[in-house]
């Protein structure tokens, strides 16, 4: 026994030298504390009463920091979500930065093309005078937020449900005109709301139907994230983990997944977040950092991979780009937010002018930076419809990520329409 404790002690400390985050510290205390209470040893008992209080102590301190934290937006319930500027829904990346390089002007016609929680929009709202928002979502509950909005700013709102893909037939429905739109924003990717509400199927750390598509109520028929671990063969779900999520294991993941189905579909996201963390070492299923060296769990880019490749987002984003370009008028400035390199990658390269026709080349990891070179001066056209606003890309100051964790990776971009 006394060697089996010895042995917790060693894996606390390596556990421990490994992983930085707030959750692998509850992991190593749930280890200790299970120890405590199948063992007898007068010294495990000695320990156990510490344990239990350090256990105790930390819950609390979660439990607290999760109620106060504003970073997160506040899960929604049911239909009760509503547009309130006291409690956002989705705290708004990069507000500051995105007013600037805009540079609305009051009673110009803004389009925002990812309304989501309505954070930018009611920014644009609340500083310019008499500003028009065309508030674009593919998410239907993201329209209804906006819906809310249009009826406390009457004339000021016009809600779009479609897809960036959809996006100039339904403003040609609308009467606006190719070329009259003075300024558009796109923040990509997915909502807090999204995220967080564990029906959606988007999040790992939250159990919930494998689904991860934006518009499922409009377009039920389309595959959600289970059909495609379910039913596509290895090496094409190794071609997407390796394309959309980066992930250098994906042949391993891939192959634990034909295995646990085999066994019984897999229907729910923690399912898929325990086959995935069953293909490693438990020592590594946290071992992996993000942006703020936090622990993130080994599957995150297997979801980000199969996120991307459900709701097609990599072609959207391009669309929804070709659109913009269309849309706005000679001056009219653009703002893009991304959230990962494959997206500002799509983004950089379309401002320069790049012919992107074909999209393969965007989901290669290994891209040798001469590789990158020819391209880039192949493809790269010299009279782009973009003039940069700034060379660099922008990102978010150390405060506001500190304050939404969430905003840690993003990138934004922006240009003038020539
Ligand atoms: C990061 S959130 C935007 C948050 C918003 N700026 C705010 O401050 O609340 C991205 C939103 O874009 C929407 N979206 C993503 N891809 C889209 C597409 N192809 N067409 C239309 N909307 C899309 C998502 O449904 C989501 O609501």
């Amino acid at each position: 026994m006394t060697s089996k404790w010895s042995q917790t002690l060693v894996i606390y400390g390596q556990r421990h030298a490994i992983l930085g985050g707030r959750w692998s510290h509850i992991e190593v205390l749930y280890d200790l504390l299970k120890m405590t209470i199948f063992h007898n040893s007068a010294m495990i008992r000695k320990t156990k009463v510490g344990v239990w209080r350090a256990w105790r102590t930390l819950t609390v301190r979660l439990r607290c920091s999760a109620v106060s934290s504003s970073a997160g937006p506040a899960p929604l319930e049911g239909n009760g979500s509503s547009v309130s500027d006291e409690k956002p829904l989705h705290t708004p990346v990069m507000v500051k930065e995105v007013l600037h390089y805009l540079n609305i002007q009051p009673a110009q016609v803004v389009l925002d093309m990812t309304f989501g929680g309505g954070g930018h929009t009611k920014e644009i709202l609340n500083t310019v005078p008499e500003v028009t928002v065309l508030a674009l979502d593919r998410d239907p509950s993201a329209i209804s937020l906006a819906q809310q909005l249009a009826k406390q700013h009457p004339g000021r709102v016009k809600p779009l449900l479609c897809r960036f893909s959809e996006l100039e037939a339904s403003l040609c429905r609308l009467e606006v005109k190719p070329g009259s739109i003075d300024a558009v924003l796109l923040d990509a990717g997915c909502s807090s709301m999204q995220m967080d509400q564990a029906e959606r199927g988007f999040s790992l750390s939250k159990d919930g139907p494998l689904d991860m598509r934006m518009d499922a109520e409009r377009y039920p028929d389309m595959p959600c994230a289970a059909d495609v671990v379910n039913t596509l063969d290895q090496q094409a779900l190794a071609s997407i983990l390796t394309a959309y999520g980066e992930e250098r294991h994906a042949r391993k993941i891939a192959s634990a997944i034909i295995e646990a189905r085999r066994v019984s579909p897999i229907t729910r996201t923690q399912q898929l977040a325990s086959v995935v963390a069953g293909a490693f070492p438990p020592a590594v299923i946290y071992a992996r950092k993000d942006k703020l060296h936090r622990a993130s769990h080994v599957a995150t880019k297997t979801f980000q991979g199969l996120r991307i490749f459900v709701n097609d987002e990599l072609n959207e984003l391009l669309a929804g780009l070709r659109a913009a370009q269309a849309v706005l008028k000679p001056g009219g400035r653009l703002c893009v937010i991304t959230f990962h390199s494959l997206e500002d990658r799509l983004v950089k390269r379309f401002l320069q002018g790049e012919d992107l026709s074909n999209l393969d080349h965007f989901s290669q990891r290994k891209h040798s930076k001469s590789k990158e070179k020819t391209l880039d001066s192949r493809s790269r056209s010299s009279n782009s419809s973009w003039i940069p606003l700034r060379k660099k890309v922008i990102i978010p100051e150390k405060d506001a990520v500190r304050d939404n964790p969430r905003g840690r990776s993003a990138k934004l971009r922006a240009a003038l329409r020539n």
